[in-house]
């Protein structure tokens, strides 16, 4: 038999992912966004089944917008959480959003293999590995 990766998290259950959703959807309504209307909601889910959201807050500098994602990476892992396992990025797009480059490492980092769902408010879905996302990735092994 083929061995998990070691990133791999196992996939969260429906329900689960249906809660997320729901939290994220919530969060974005929260979302500091003044200069680019374009309101974003995170909910990431610890193994153990906590989950903390985020929103996008943006700043008029521009450059200091911090995406709703790290957000909730930062949140969480303030709040001493790890052994993540997915997150949920709710956004108000005919396009599914997915998450931003430099989300993307972040996540890795501190997330790994993760499941990344996403989805709009008309309810429709993507869900991928964070490892299709950022293939070929940079971090820790490659210092
Ligand atoms: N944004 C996020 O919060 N997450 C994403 O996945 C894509 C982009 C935010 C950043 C900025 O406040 C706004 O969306 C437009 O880029």
């Amino acid at each position: 038999m083929r061995k998990r990766p070691a990133k791999a998290a196992r996939r969260p259950s429906r329900s689960s992912l249906t809660t997320m959703a729901a939290l994220a959807l919530d969060a974005r309504k929260r979302a500091h966004a003044p200069y680019s209307r374009f309101k974003v909601g995170a909910a990431l889910k610890t193994r153990a089944g906590e989950i903390v959201t985020g929103c996008n807050i943006e700043n008029a500098s521009f450059g200091l917008t911090m995406c709703a994602e790290r957000v909730a990476v930062f949140k969480a892992l303030s709040e001493g959480l790890a052994g993540f396992d997915a997150i949920v990025v709710a956004a108000d797009s005919k396009r599914i959003t997915a998450p931003c480059g430099p989300c993307r490492q972040i996540l890795w980092e501190f997330c790994g293999d993760v499941l990344v769902h996403m989805v709009n408010l008309q309810g429709e879905t993507k869900t991928w590995r964070l490892g299709e996302l950022l293939p070929l990735p940079f971090d820790g092994s490659n210092l």
